[in-house]
């Protein structure tokens, strides 16, 4: 059966307190709509119409992409009116409600709950809650049906003791919504036209509705202030750090892991505390990590190791290659097999053969070093002449000395030395030394000032 999905995400989120609508805000680094909407997509379905209001522009701005309609709901008169906006862009046969402020509804709850939809029957998700004031309650007769939803505010008193609560999510079938959403009144507590009184035609009509529950209620959470968004990102974080243990990842502390994208692991992988993984990262097996790193967009071999406080963004280390504690790692580094980079030392767009190494403090921009070459402490590659950058090559068995300067553009071929201190400007040829620094002058019986008397 064909499937559009709705999400709701036109509120204010005026309790945020932000100048972004709330449903940009992020966990684990992605907006909370963008988390509703990836796992939209993981239904496949034939459209996903995002109704936007407060802040659409940059809601729809930040998230734009060809699979996505975005449906514009000038005024917020309510969940049902909102649904509405969308009506004329839905023909599925089933129709999913979701919610832009709600990113960590699983695909597993959602499936199960679509799996309940048909042409005449609804399904609805509910949740059992201890404090369930502010939720829609789900009414029920003697036989357990499911009657209507009283929103909270509408509630009477015996009403108000149901603790089966209305998450909001819901599927319906798509050639009745039209109906039923036409037929809304505003005339309740709050003025507003709610979706939640589709329920109540629905069993008027005839069609039973079926409920489902989430299998954490952490799923349906919603998130209307940061102290809420907080919890819903330690939430994530946990899930994300338990599936990361259950594929043999050690995690000194699973408290102090954070994943702000995707990581794929093998096993035996040590991961220290506070480490943080963002965007696409590809840990082999046998790699350890140091305490306090932060590693984005990033592949690391087999055996690799990344010592305390490196920063890898756009990076690869080799098989059984190592860098830091301290090391910066820009976009374009590149460390074949067992290279070493030691601490204080900058790659950009630089790539380092096998068995090379580069120790300490040094800038490597632009450069690329051959196989076993050994880049002495304080060398720079002067890759930038204000205006353009230019390249540094070197060839395998190079030694510079150190504190030297690389004026690029330069090339030095294998086994090629610099003295230290050397400021290169010219290409070096395989096998040879080059100086270029100023000579040594010794001046023999030098006498030092004396300080003044008087
Ligand atoms: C809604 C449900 C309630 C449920 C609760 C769960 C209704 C009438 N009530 O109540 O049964 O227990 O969610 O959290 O549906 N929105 C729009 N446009 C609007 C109004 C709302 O896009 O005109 C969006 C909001 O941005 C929000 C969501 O819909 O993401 C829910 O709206 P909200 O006003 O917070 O509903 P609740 O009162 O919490
Ligand atoms: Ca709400």
């Amino acid at each position: 059966m064909s499937l559009d999905i709705v999400i709701l995400a036109a509120g204010q989120g005026t309790r945020m307190r932000s100048a972004l609508p709330k449903v940009l805000h992020p966990v684990a680094g992605k907006s909370m709509l963008g988390h509703v909407i990836d796992t939209a997509r993981q239904l496949k379905p034939q459209g996903i119409h995002v109704v936007i209001g407060h802040g659409a522009e940059m809601v729809r701005e930040r998230l734009a992409a060809d699979d996505l309609n975005f449906v514009l709901q000038r005024e917020q008169l309510g969940t049902g009116h909102a649904v509405a906006q969308a009506l004329p862009a839905l023909s599925a046969e089933r129709v999913l409600i979701l919610y832009g402020d709600v990113p960590l509804i699983e695909q597993a709850t959602l499936e199960r709950l679509l799996q309940k939809v048909g042409d005449d029957q609804l399904a609805l998700l509910t949740v059992d809650l201890v404090d369930p004031t502010g939720y829609g309650r789900i009414v029920r007769d003697a036989s357990g049906a499911v009657q209507a939803i009283v929103e909270h505010k509408d509630a009477s008193p015996e009403q108000r003791q149901i603790c089966e609560g209305n998450t909001g999510i819901l599927a319906v079938p798509g050639a009745r919504l039209g109906d039923w959403l036409g037929r809304l009144s505003n005339s309740n507590a709050q003025g507003e036209y709610y979706l939640t009184d589709v329920i109540a035609m629905a069993v008027a009509d005839g069609l039973p509705v079926a409920t489902e529950q989430p299998q954490d209620a952490m799923e349906v959470q919603g998130a209307n202030d940061r102290i809420q968004l907080a919890e819903l990102e330690r939430h994530y974080q946990q899930r994300a750090a338990r599936q990361l243990m259950a594929q043999g990842v050690t995690l000194r502390d699973p408290a102090r892991f954070d994943l702000r994208g995707e990581v794929s692991v093998g096993r035996d992988v040590l991961i220290d505390i506070n480490v943080i993984l963002e965007g696409r990262v590809v840990i082999e097996e046998g790699v350890e990590i140091g305490a306090n790193c932060v590693i984005k967009d990033s592949v690391l071999r087999k055996g690799a190791i990344v010592k305390a406080n490196s920063h890898l963004d756009g990076a690869e280390l080799g098989e059984g290659a190592d860098c830091g504690p301290f090391a910066r790692l820009r976009p374009g580094a590149v460390l074949g097999a067992k290279a070493h980079v030691g601490n204080f030392v900058e790659l950009k767009n630089a790539v380092l053969g096998e068995g090379a190494k580069a120790g300490h403090l040094s800038y490597l921009g632009d450069a690329e070093i051959g196989a076993r070459s050994n880049i002495g402490a304080g060398t720079i590659t002067c890759n930038y002449d204000g205006a353009n950058k230019f390249r540094t090559v070197m060839g395998e068995d190079v030694f510079i000395g150190s504190n030297s300067a690389l004026v690029a553009p330069v090339s030095l071929g294998d086994r090629a030395t610099t003295g230290a201190g050397s400021v290169i400007t010219t290409d070096v040829p395989a096998d040879s030394l080059a100086v270029g620094r100023a000579k040594q002058r010794n001046i023999d019986g030098w006498k030092r000032p004396t300080k003044r008397q008087g």
